[in-house]
């Protein structure tokens, strides 16, 4: 598994990380078994968030690791906060008191990275520059980042945080090209040229933050692998499956890596043998004309 750098941070990350997203669905057994699975194939990355199965996510993650053989200074461990079911929360207290919830859910007296979830435009940022100066000062939290910002508030955070802001996670997948596609279209007319990401990609690459793409195999209609609904998309992926001898949902996730802003995908599946499968996509490299056969054969248009 390739190994990356995360941001400006002394992270040796792989470039594929697994989500714990959906781990509070498992039992202990079955989650120490993808745990295993992920470490024995090259993962040494794990993303978590307070609100997960309610924290549910997080107590899992720490019982099951302990039923193997992975100790925790050999793995990183990032978490988020900010959403609060119904409102989003970037108050100091908040901050403060969920990463405390954090670690004891995790059982460890640090986390890798701390990320805001999603932003909180009610958002006092000097009042995140006292939290992450507490965080940092006290060893709880390395590094720090940010999840579905755009540029201003990245740089409207900036102006206060003194630490680097690392990373960005945002929804990105073969069929969620948001950050990609109006960068085709400039000054033309029609919905294509509409930029709903405000110039992510490019700002994120100028900024070194490394993207953390969420939601790798989903579409808007759910996951779109082996999906009748996303004819065209899987005929293309089988097809380029074979030139590159890896199964064509791999090569979903060996795309996203070509990029050469160096994402780190956040993987959601839950079952041994897909993580195994999604690993075989690093270190595939995509030639420039595959990687535009497969943007267009997932429906979009280039001028
Ligand atoms: N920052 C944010 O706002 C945000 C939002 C959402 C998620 N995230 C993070 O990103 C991670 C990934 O998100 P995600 O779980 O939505 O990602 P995903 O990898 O696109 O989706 C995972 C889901 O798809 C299923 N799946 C995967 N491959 C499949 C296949 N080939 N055929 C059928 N079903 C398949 C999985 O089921 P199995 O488990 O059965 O394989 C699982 O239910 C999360 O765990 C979380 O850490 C962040």
């Amino acid at each position: 598994m390739k190994r990356i750098t995360l941001g400006q941070s002394d992270l040796n990350v792989s470039e594929i990380a697994l989500g714990c997203m959906r781990m509070n669905g498992l039992e202990i057994s079955q989650a120490a078994k993808v745990i295993e699975t992920a470490n024995e194939s090259g993962i040494n990355f794990y993303d978590h968030a307070d609100i997960y199965g309610q924290g549910e996510s997080e107590r899992k993650f720490a019982a099951a690791l302990k039923e193997t053989s992975i100790k925790r200074e050999d793995i990183l461990l990032q978490s988020k906060v900010g959403i609060r079911y119904t409102y989003y929360d970037f108050s100091k207290e908040h901050i403060l008191s969920s990463v405390d919830g954090i670690l004891k859910r995790l059982d460890t007296d640090y986390l890798d990275v701390l990320l805001l979830h999603r932003p909180d435009t009610l958002v006092e940022p000097e009042e995140v520059a006292e939290a992450f100066d507490a965080l940092h000062s006290s060893g709880k939290v390395k590094y720090f980042g940010v999840s579905n910002h755009s540029p201003y508030q990245v740089e409207l955070l900036k102006k206060y945080v003194k630490q680097d802001l690392v990373t960005n996670q945002l929804q990105l997948s073969v069929m969620h090209t948001g950050m990609f596609d109006a960068s085709f279209h400039l000054n033309r007319k029609g919905h294509h040229a509409i930029d709903h990401d405000r110039g992510i990609l490019e700002y994120s690459r100028l900024h070194d933050m490394t993207i953390q793409p969420w939601s790798p195999v989903h579409g808007e209609k759910g996951v779109f692998l082996n999906n009748e609904e996303y004819p065209e998309i899987n005929e293309k992926l089988k097809e380029l499956g074979e030139k590159y001898e890896v199964n064509h949902e791999a090569l979903s996730i060996a795309w996203i890596l070509r990029h050469p802003a160096k994402m780190q995908v956040i993987l959601g599946t839950m079952n041994p043998e897909r993580i195994k499968n999604y690993s075989q996509a690093s270190g595939i490299e995509l030639s420039r004309e595959d990687w535009y056969a497969i943007y267009r054969a997932a429906g979009n248009p280039l001028p």
